[in-house]
């Protein structure tokens, strides 16, 4: 049962493109199953730095073959930009990249109508990448995947009923101007010589690589607590990035799954609006931020800092079934005096049982904090879990035991190399 879920644990951007890049030598697939370019994962190779969007993370190793699930939405621009770069960069994708013909296409009306809503009193801090109107067409089934854009005639037709009936609400809704029906036909229709190598029905792929005993990693992007069903709805994003989003957003059975891994960062962030009850709106967020270059790979906002969450890490171990976590950026807080780990919420002097995932309650939460010594000395340089300093031992273990879960690996800066392995 060779399937390897990584699930983000919290709310993106815990370090899910370098763990999926390292642990890519050990696999023979790494596959994308939701999100779209909303997604920035990190890879440090070296010197080079990398940022991945689309295109899974463990394209960085020769002998694997990346998939794009159906479950993704794929930005057709955004695609051929960024096989472009890593082509130019010198990393060979001829042959090793497979793209959904299921998986659904965001088109400019999309990006525009995410920017458009964004400007209203109930925005969610998007990444404005049409990512949640892309979606919203795939389930009212007005969607145009990948298959189309092999047919251009089928292709003018659908984006012409789309454009249309979208034109309507840009001008009568949002008091915008039309867009250009022929230009985007014209444009779009271009795709079909760029895209046809790339295009093939993945599930199949990956059933037939199953059958053969390859070992598939699926690679969630964002985060548990940004999950359209399970996480601080409504500020999440449009699809399921917990574990059971990489059976339906790769269309391969459950069976065959063989572990979930969560990748935790050592403290908390989040991008966009919404709840976060350990944030720290003072110079210890700010100092996070510093430290840990908190700004956002895809648009480069900067991100939200807060201390580590038990109750919310607790909660995502559960829905996704977290056997093990790998934690990341544990390296930032080397400088810190103390850190705190949240232990409980409290609402009214009342200790909840669970972690809320509607928005009010989460926001009148009072966090209960358990005080940690700092270590005070660099470990990026530490590849023994024994080396590390007692007071990071103790860190470390409290946030296993707080959160049922158990640690694989650790890791302690941005390259392949600053990794350890637990015990
Ligand atoms: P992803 O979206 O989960 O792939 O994470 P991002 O790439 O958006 O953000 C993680 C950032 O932290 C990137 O800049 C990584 O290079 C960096 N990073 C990953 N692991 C570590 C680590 O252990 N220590 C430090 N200092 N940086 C890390
Ligand atoms: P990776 O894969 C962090 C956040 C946005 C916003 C909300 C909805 O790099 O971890 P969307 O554009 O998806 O409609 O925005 O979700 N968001 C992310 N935050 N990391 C990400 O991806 C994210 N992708 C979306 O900031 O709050
Ligand atoms: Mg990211």
């Amino acid at each position: 049962m060779p399937v390897h879920i990584i699930v983000g644990a919290q709310w993106g951007d815990e370090g899910k493109g370098k763990v999926v890049d390292m642990l890519s030598e050990h696999a023979d697939i790494v596959a994308r199953y939701q999100g779209g370019a909303n997604a920035g994962h990190t890879v440090c190779i070296g010197d080079k730095t990398y940022v991945l969007h689309l295109i899974p993370s463990g394209i960085f190793h020769q002998h694997i073959t990346c998939v794009i699930g159906n479950g993704v939405v794929i930005d057709p621009v955004a695609l051929m930009s960024e096989i472009d770069q890593l082509q130019k960069a010198g990393i060979d994708i001829k042959g090793r990249l497979l793209i959904s013909h299921n998986a659904h296409l965001i088109m400019p009306y999309h990006k525009m109508l995410d920017t458009i809503r964004e400007k209203s009193a109930n925005s969610i801090g998007t990444t404005g990448r049409g990512i949640g109107p892309a979606y919203i067409d795939k389930f009212m089934r007005v969607g145009i995947r990948i298959v189309d854009l092999l047919d251009r005639d089928i292709l003018a037709q659908k984006l012409k009923a789309n454009i249309e009936e979208k034109n309507q609400i840009l001008t009568k809704v949002y008091g915008e101007t039309k867009m250009d029906v022929d230009a985007i036909i014209a444009e779009y229709q271009e795709f079909d010589k760029s895209i046809d190598e790339y295009i093939t029905d993945t599930s199949l792929y990956l059933n037939s690589a199953l059958k053969e005993g390859k070992r598939i990693i699926a690679e969630g992007a964002q985060g548990a607590l940004l999950d359209v069903d399970h996480g601080t709805y409504p500020f999440v994003t449009s699809s399921n990035p917990t574990s059971g989003g990489a059976c339906t957003g790769l269309g391969i059975p459950p069976t065959y799954v063989d572990s979930i891994t969560g990748i935790v960062k050592a403290y908390s962030t989040r991008v966009g609006n919404g709840p976060f009850p350990t944030e720290l709106l003072n110079d210890t967020g700010e100092k996070l931020r510093r430290i840990g270059h908190e700004f956002g790979a895809t648009t480069g906002r900067p991100r939200r800092c807060g201390w580590f969450d038990a109750v919310a890490l607790r909660y995502s171990a559960t829905v996704n079934g977290i056997q093990q976590i790998v934690i990341t950026k544990l390296d930032v807080l080397d400088e810190f005096d103390e850190m705190r780990i949240c232990v409980g919420y409290e609402v009214g002097g009342k200790k909840l049982k669970s972690f809320p995932t509607d928005v009010k309650t989460l926001e009148s939460v009072t966090p209960v904090y358990e005080r940690f010594e700092g270590w005070k000395t660099p470990i990026s340089g530490v590849r023994e879990f024994a080396d590390l300093p007692l007071a990071t031992r103790r860190y470390l273990n409290a946030m296993a035991e707080l959160t049922g879960t158990r640690i694989h690996i650790i890791s302690v800066g941005p390259r392949r190399d600053q990794t350890l392995y637990a015990r």
